[in-house]
């Protein structure tokens, strides 16, 4: 067997690398390319990983995960707290990248550094089982002989050091908290901020700025959509990662995107989180400007189900799953005409609406709507409504069903 080891290149990474190579299993390693703004040059990783005596593969999923971005933001896929889900939309993209380059690199086992207590552990085992289910797992954090050898960061440093290998834990001082980062966004959690005590504003936004620091001035921002997809931003054409990266600048350097979160995990306990997602915020904020003005009730109550299915799916490590395919397919098609210009002012990490042009499946009239005398629907025409609806009104009451609490 050749076990394909997910790495970052930090210190779990180097340290699961070079235990199993010194145990004298045939090792591989893989990263990611997420867009992970935390990180100067993601090939970094094959030089930090080198010292351990084992190759790395970086395998380029920036394409894939502004996909993942687009879906996400079409399906309004917000999960408790308004966390967009940069880890659950990142999980999936890595899971289905990664593996499919370790096949091609004989691997017949996966390594993840999730740790045996929250929902990374969940995603990465449940997607290499749907995808192969002849492909292995291994948790090295669920594996009682290295939880034992390494209970903790300071037998992980001396293990590497005796083996004469240097590790930089340069932002450790500073940064006490977990992180996990893409194109999405980043998900801030563990350390300091597990206490309730602790405020959110001890994370240092990485992808933009606290309200507070934002500039005093409104910006202004507009945004084209053609079927529930972005494809200009101030006029110019935009691929979907441009329009997540380009999205990501605007609305983080006005204080957009930031939230916490004291969400349900899929093992039940609560996890807090502090999270940062600019762009998508700001995405899912313009096009949810469209979808009001094109969709009707009912279409709106159903994508608001489907919603949360999607949102539910992802956050549980069930992308693939058949329910949500489905579920994506329909709000695709409910995107359809989805299609708009909108324009915002941010300031200070608020939205405004500033107006939607270009709406050709607007079913907003301002004739029918309007409170002024005009041509539209005709308020003499209400009377036969009222008195139809008045029957099953006076019924209730006869059948004395109706409680005033008085
Ligand atoms: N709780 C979030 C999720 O499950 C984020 C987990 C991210 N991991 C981290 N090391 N910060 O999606
Ligand atoms: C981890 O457990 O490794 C990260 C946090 C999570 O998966 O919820």
């Amino acid at each position: 067997d050749v076990v394909g080891i997910c790495v970052s290149g930090g210190l779990d990474s180097k340290t699961v690398a070079l235990r199993l190579r010194l145990a004298g299993v045939k090792v591989k390693c893989f990263t990611a390319d997420i867009g992970q703004p935390d990180e100067e040059d993601v090939n970094d990783v094959i030089k930090k990983m080198a010292p351990c005596g084992v190759e790395t593969i970086v395998v380029d999923l920036k394409k894939e995960i502004a996909e993942g971005a687009f879906e996400a933001v079409a399906a309004q896929a917000m999960y408790d707290g308004g966390y967009w889900q940069s880890t659950g939309i990142g999980r999936y993209v890595t899971a289905r990248g990664l593996l499919e380059t370790m096949k091609k690199h004989g691997c017949t086992v996966l390594s993840h550094g999730a740790t045996g207590r929250g929902n990374d552990q969940v995603r990465f085992e449940r997607y290499v089982n749907v995808m192969d289910p002849s492909f292995k797992v291994y948790a090295p954090w669920r594996d009682p002989v290295l939880l034992d050898e390494f209970p903790g960061r300071t037998q992980m440093l001396s293990f590497l050091q005796k083996h004469g290998i240097g590790h930089q834990i340069v932002s450790q001082a500073s940064k006490r908290y977990s992180t996990d980062a893409n194109i999405c966004g980043l998900s801030n959690e563990a350390e300091d901020l597990e206490s309730m005590q602790t405020p959110i504003t001890i994370v240092n936004p990485v992808m933009g700025v606290w309200p507070k620091d934002a500039p005093d001035q409104q910006e202004e921002i507009t945004m084209k959509f053609v079927a529930g997809r972005c494809v200009q931003i101030n006029g110019k054409d935009v691929s979907p990662l441009e329009a997540v990266q380009q999205s990501n600048q605007i609305a983080g350097r006005n204080g957009i995107g930031l939230c916490q979160a004291l969400e349900n995990r899929i093992l039940g306990t609560k996890s807090r989180g502090v999270y940062e997602a600019p762009g998508m915020t700001l995405l899912g904020h313009a096009l949810d400007c469209v979808y009001m003005s094109v969709l009707d009730r009912r279409s709106t109550a159903l994508f608001r189900q489907l919603s949360t299915h999607i949102s539910d799916q992802i956050y549980d490590g069930r992308y693939f799953d058949p329910s949500t395919r489905a579920a994506i397919n329909a709000v695709w098609q409910l995107a359809e005409p989805a299609s708009g210009t909108v324009k915002l002012g941010l300031h200070k990490g608020h939205m405004f609406f500033l107006s939607l042009t270009g709406c050709p499946h607007s079913i907003y009239f301002e004739e029918d709507s309007s409170m002024e005398a005009s041509g539209g629907l005709n308020p003499a025409s209400s009377q036969g409504y009222l008195e139809v609806s008045s029957v099953e009104a006076k019924a209730l009451a006869k059948a004395k069903l109706i409680d005033t609490g008085s």
